[in-house]
């Protein structure tokens, strides 16, 4: 049976690619893609999702959310993602957002689902938290919360913070303390899916489709990543769609993830704690394999119009 998911997405190069991937993907069941600003404002990454569902020919309904996080704004990522949020590439627009907004779409289909529903966030924390805070009860009704947040050694948005974390650290906070686990693909483990050139070329040659285009264009445009060498970028956001559909290809260790959120140097910062001297809240992903990695994506690219 597919897994049930809600794809939470700030969109976003790579937000775009891990939506693609999960509209491909058998394994999963697309009930909803939730959007906050993040990466850019709601005003385009809204669209940008719309335009990925409709490129996909998928039927899924999307809807608009948080534009700010629970404390403050959000910091956007033009240098990452460009003014439009896709690297430039311009894409049909799409149809118009599914009637309520997300937090209110999370809570209605967690009371509705027959099943428990994964939480799937690959921007700021913000649309989940505030249905879980909001309604706590619902928790029940959540299988996993799964999350391209945090990292270990070092951000990469400040010297401390990944941009996720950073951007709704409060939110973050709300997750952790819901008593699931928490699935992290954090920087650490998001740094070893680099889209080299190489891997683009390869993708490019497995076929003529729209989305597989698309995708490259995209993964194109995002300038290597200085902070790994300048040899390409790395492809966050699908880590966390490839663990749901492929968990085989990585390694994981249960942990103690806290979050930072003084004001200060290190708000944002997520720490973990391997100690066991804290009870363990997550599942921290540890290693990828990015050949395979990349096979999938290539392969599940491929098969969508
Ligand atoms: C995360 O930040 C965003 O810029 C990406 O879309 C990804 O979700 C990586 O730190
Ligand atoms: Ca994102």
């Amino acid at each position: 049976m597919p897994i049930p998911i809600i794809l939470d997405c700030d969109p976003g190069t790579d937000d775009a690619l891990a939506i693609l991937l999960a509209l491909a993907s058998p394994e999963l069941n697309v009930l909803a893609i939730t959007v906050a600003g993040g990466n850019v404002g709601l005003e385009i990454t809204l669209p940008n999702a719309l335009a990925l569902v409709a490129l996909a020919g998928a039927r899924v309904p999307v809807h608009g959310g948080a534009d700010n996080p629970l404390l403050g704004e959000f910091l956007p990522a033009h240098h990452i993602h460009a003014d439009n949020g896709l690297g430039g590439v311009i894409l049909p627009p799409g149809p118009p957002p599914a009637p309520g907004i997300a937090a209110d779409a999370i809570r209605d289909i967690l009371r509705g689902a027959p099943e428990p529903v994964t939480l799937v966030g690959i921007g700021p924390a913000t649309n989940l938290a505030l249905a879980l805070a909001t309604e706590p009860s619902l928790a029940v009704h959540v299988r996993d919360i799964v999350l391209m947040s945090g990292g270990w050694v070092r951000g990469n948005i400040t010297p401390a913070a990944e941009f996720n974390a950073y951007s709704d650290p409060e939110a973050l906070a709300i997750l952790l303390g819901t008593g699931h686990r928490v699935v992290f693909a954090a920087l650490d483990l998001t740094d070893q899916a680099l889209a080299t050139p190489a891997r683009l070329a390869v993708w490019r040659s497995l076929g003529p489709g729209r989305c597989l285009r698309a995708a490259c264009d995209i993964q194109v445009a995002v300038p290597p990543s200085a902070r790994l060498g300048g040899q390409g970028a790395p492809l966050h956001d699908p880590c966390v769609i490839a663990w749901l559909v492929r968990p085989d290809l990585f390694t994981a260790f249960p942990a103690h993830v806290s979050v930072d959120l003084a004001a200060g140097p290190d708000r944002g910062r997520t720490r973990l704690d391997r100690s066991g001297r804290t009870a363990d809240n997550a599942l921290v992903l540890d290693t990828l394999d990015a050949d395979r990695f990349f096979a999938l994506l290539g392969d599940r690219f491929a098969s969508l119009p």
